[in-house]
């Protein structure tokens, strides 16, 4: 077993882990962070991303120990002072969802696409970036569209800020 140290959501965290504990199972089973998903064993479906010292990464892909010392940001890390962020109100707003087993790790996907690409992104580029995660009820194109509304909103923002 090896002590690991980190910060998920702000908060400093440690645990024992054996060296082949992945990250998702860190954080759901040991932090009881319930919120990132484990969908499949085939890294194929992004249920499980969290952002890792503020890129997106697949949390079922990365071993506990490969976090040591980083930044990890859940699902459960967006919401500030009870409001939602912009991309959760988003996929609220625009029916982003039905079941919503995706929905946290389309939402940590989507946040880091708004982060790296701004008010600048279109369709094509969300539909790409988006290939990493699979929703087996909505047909993508309410998730698609709840993209785009938060990314002109936080790019707006980010604009009226400047
Ligand atoms: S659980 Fe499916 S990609 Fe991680
Ligand atoms: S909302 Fe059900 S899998 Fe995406």
């Amino acid at each position: 077993m090896t002590k690991v140290t980190m910060t998920v959501n702000g908060r400093q965290v440690s645990g024992e882990v054996e060296d082949r504990t992945l990250l998702v199972h860190f954080i759901r089973d040991k932090l009881g962070l319930t919120g990132t998903h484990v969908g499949c064993d085939t890294s194929q479906c992004g249920a499980c991303v969290v952002h890792m010292d503020g890129r997106s990464i697949k949390s079922c892909s990365t071993l506990a120990v490969q976090a040591a010392g980083s930044e990890i940001l859940t699902i459960e890390g967006l919401a500030k002072d009870g409001e939602l962020h912009p991309v959760q109100a988003a996929f609220k707003a625009n029916h982003g969802l039905q079941c919503g087993f995706c929905t946290p790790g389309m939402v940590m996907t989507a946040v880091d696409m708004i982060n790296r690409y701004g008010g600048r992104l279109d369709e094509k580029t969300v539909r790409e970036n988006l290939e990493g995660n699979i929703c087996r009820c909505t047909g993508y194109h309410n998730i698609v569209k709840a993209i785009l509304a938060a990314a002109a909103e936080m790019g707006a923002g980010r604009q009226a800020a400047e």
